[in-house]
């Protein structure tokens, strides 16, 4: 088994709120990992700190084996590492096709010099990136709206466009915070179903953060619970669901309600 990410003994406080504590654990290459923990867990600190939006206080993150701690988001993502949130929200004037098109960092087209001498180039990996997209699309069965304005979508469409944002840029490590958020049921079967998909046929490793407890069932192993600002355990749904302390950290927060 090849480890993707490695959290080693992490820490972030904010004032005097300690919002990670010493927190360690691994995500396997190949995997679809969930992380749950009870609200103010610590997941999204967490979260932030792996994707580079600021570094933690102590610790350090490996990601296949490379030290990785404190670096920009902007370097993580060219290493691999995408946050959903972080893929730009959706141009809402621009058309499907185009919000897909626009994703790659490294287009020569962007480049005005570039593009001036370099134009043959740049026709071709235009080309390539709107196949690309055009595959996109299919994949995520959206080819009917390529060329509807992205503002006009469903919420769930826009997750969907979200993630074939990410797609664009053929991440090794997708962290998706609550990606089920604000989907209705029949957009979220497919949106398992895509996810399931692109770490089977296509090697996503996932992190995914989330409160509907039928998608993490569904979805991943393992599932890795937080609380506390820490790692409390760690397993499948079913040895998770059956640990004491899992319920304990639901019930002493009083959110329950949050595990079913
Ligand atoms: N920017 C911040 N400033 C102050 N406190 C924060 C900040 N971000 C998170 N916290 C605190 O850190 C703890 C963990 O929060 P968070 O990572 O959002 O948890 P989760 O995503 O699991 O609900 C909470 O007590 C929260 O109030
Ligand atoms: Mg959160």
């Amino acid at each position: 088994m090849t480890i993707a990410l490695s959290i080693q003994n992490i820490s972030r406080s904010f004032g005097g709120v300690r919002a990670v504590h010493e927190c360690s654990f691994e995500i396997q290459a190949g995997s679809i990992t969930g992380l749950i923990g009870p609200n103010g867990a610590g997941k999204t600190t967490l979260f932030n700190m792996v994707a580079g939006l600021f570094p933690p206080d102590d610790g350090r993150i490996e990601f296949y084996g490379q030290d990785i701690t404190g670096l920009p988001a902007h370097k993580l993502f060219q290493l691999g590492i995408v946050r959903t949130f972080q893929i730009p929200h959706e141009f809402a004037r621009m058309t499907v096709l185009d919000n897909l098109m626009l994703v790659p960092g490294d287009q020569s087209g962007e480049n005005l010099l570039a593009a001036w001498t370099l134009w043959r180039r740049v026709r071709r990996q235009e080309r390539t990136i709107r196949r690309r997209a055009e595959d996109v699309l299919e994949f995520l069965n959206l080819t009917h709206l390529r060329d509807e304005l992205a503002g006009n979508l469903s919420g769930g469409q826009k997750k969907l466009l979200e993630l074939g944002r990410t797609m664009m840029t053929e991440p090794k490590l997708v962290l998706l915070d609550e990606p089920a958020a604000g989907v209705n049921r029949t957009l979220l079967g497919t949106l398992n179903e895509i996810i399931e998909r692109l770490n089977r046929e296509q090697g996503y490793t996932f992190c995914v953060v989330e409160h509907d407890m039928a998608m993490v069932r569904r979805l991943c192993d393992p599932v890795i619970v937080m609380a506390e600002g820490t790692l409390l355990t760690q397993g499948t749904m079913d040895e998770i669901m059956a640990n004491e302390q899992v319920l304990e950290a639901y019930l002493g927060r009083g959110a329950a309600e949050d595990m079913i």
